[in-house]
C-alpha cells in the first residue's frame, strides 16, 4: 500500500510516498529555516505563507502525473501552528477529494514515534517507551500495541528542544538551536568545573521540566562572562540529555517495557541516543532512533504513521487541531 504522507505543522513542508508504512519511496522536504533564523525563530505566519508557495510543487515532485499508485493520502492535522496545519490539511482534502483517494488523520506526536519504522532493518516491539522531543513537545507514552497510546508524562513548561533554542540563543549560537549547542558541546572533551540543575529526576513520575535550566543557563551567562561558551553549551546538553534518559529508563523499566523509541528533532542529538542505548542495555530494552532526516518534521513519518493506525477520515469533515495531544 503506498500512502502519500503531507507534514506542515510548523516551518516544515515534507511530502513523502511510503509503501506499507516502512520503505520510503520519495521523500521531500522544503524547510523556511533560513528565513526564520533571520529572526531567531518561527514566525507563524512567515512559516504559512512559505508553505503555500511550496506545498503544490513538492505534491507533484512526489507524485509525477501518476496518482494511480497512490492508495492514499496521510496528513498531519495537529498539534501545530493554525496558518501552517491550514496549508497541509486543506491540500490533502481537495487532493483526496479530486483523486477519489482515502483520507487519513495522523496525529504528529503519532508520526514522530512511527518515524523509527522507515527504512529499518529491524522494528520496536511491544510494550514500548516512546519518547517524543521536539520543539514544541516532550511527551513520554506507553504502547502496547499499534495506534494505542498511553501518555504517562509531558514537561510541565518547556519543550526539550525549546530550551535547546532559547539556550542557543542566549549563547549566540544561532537558530535551530539544538544542532548548533550539539556542534559547539563537541569542541568540548574535559568535564567542567560547574554544572546546570535537573529538574524532577527525584520526583517519583514521569513529567519533565526544562524552564528552570534554561534560566539557570541565562544567569550563568551574564554572571560569568569569561566562560568559553562551548563548556555551557556542553554542560546544558549534559543536563538535558541526563533527565531525558532518566526518566525514559525509569519508565521502560516500570511498564516493562522490550523497546525504547526516540523521535521528534532532539532525538537527532547524537549524545542522547548513545547515552540511551547505553542505559537501554543495562535494562534489556532494545534502543531504536530513527535515522536524522526522519527525526525532524517529515511527510514519510506521516505516511508510516497512516499505515499503521488506519485513521480514515471523509475528506469533507476533517479539521485541523492546533491543541491536538496523545
Ligand atoms: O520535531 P521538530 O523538527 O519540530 C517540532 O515538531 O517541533 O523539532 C525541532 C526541534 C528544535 O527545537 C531543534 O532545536 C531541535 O528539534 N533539534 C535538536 C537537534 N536537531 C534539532 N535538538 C538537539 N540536538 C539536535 N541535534
Ligand atoms: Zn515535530
Amino acid at each position: 500500500m503506498n500512502i502519500l504522507g503531507i507534514e506542515s505543522t510548523c516551518d516544515e513542508t515534507g511530502v513523502a510516498i511510503v509503501k506499507d508504512g516502512v520503505h520510503v519511496v520519495k521523500n521531500f522536504l522544503a524547510s523556511s529555516a533560513d528565513l526564520q533564523a533571520r529572526f531567531g525563530g518561527v514566525i507563524p505566519e512567515v512559516a504559512a505563507r512559505e508553505q503555500v508557495k511550496v506545498i503544490v510543487p513538492l505534491i507533484s515532485k512526489a507524485v509525477e502525473n501518476d496518482i494511480d499508485h497512490i492508495d492514499a493520502i496521510a496528513v498531519s492535522y495537529g498539534p501545530g501552528l493554525i496558518g501552517s496545519l491550514l496549508v497541509g490539511v486543506e491540500s490533502a482534502k481537495a487532493l483526496a477529494f479530486a483523486w477519489n483517494k482515502k483520507l487519513i488523520a495522523v496525529n504528529h506526536l503519532v508520526g514522530h514515534v512511527y518515524a523509527s519504522w522507515l527504512d529499518a532493518d529491524i522494528y520496536p516491539e511491544f510494550p514500548l517507551i516512546g519518547l517524543v522531543v521536539s520543539g514544541g513537545h516532550t511527551d513520554l507514552v506507553l504502547m502496547k500495541d499499534h495506534g494505542d497510546f498511553e501518555l504517562l508524562g509531558s514537561t510541565l513548561d518547556d519543550a526539550a528542544g525549546e530550551a535547546f533554542d532559547k539556550v542557543a540563543k542566549k549563547l549566540g549560537l544561532g537558530y535551530p538551536g539544538g544542532p548548533k549547542i550539539e556542534q559547539a558541546a563537541k569542541k568540548v572533551v574535559a568535564n567542567n568545573n560547574f554544572d546546570f540543575p535537573k529538574s524532577l529526576v527525584r520526583k517519583q513520575n514521569f513529567d519533565f521540566s526544562f524552564s528552570g535550566v534554561k534560566t539557570s543557563v541565562a544567569n550563568f551567562v551574564d554572571n560569568n562572562l569569561e566562560v568559553d561558551r562551548d563548556k555551557i553549551a556542553f554542560e546544558f546538553q549534559r543536563a538535558v540529555v541526563d533527565v531525558l534518559v532518566l526518566k525514559t529508563i525509569a519508565a521502560a523499566k516500570h511498564y516493562d517495557a522490550r523497546t525504547i523509541v526516540a523521535g521528534g528533532g532532539v532525538a537527532a542529538n547524537s549524545v542522547l541516543k548513545t547515552m540511551m542505548e547505553k542505559d537501554g542495555l543495562q535494562i534489556n530494552a532494545k534502543v531504536f532512533f530513527p535515522k536524522k532526516i526522519f527525526a525532524v518534521d517529515n511527510g514519510a513519518m506521516i505516511a508510516a504513521a497512516a499505515f499503521f493506525t488506519k485513521s480514515y477520515v471523509g475528506p469533507l469533515s476533517l479539521v485541523a487541531d492546533p491543541g491536538l495531544h496523545f
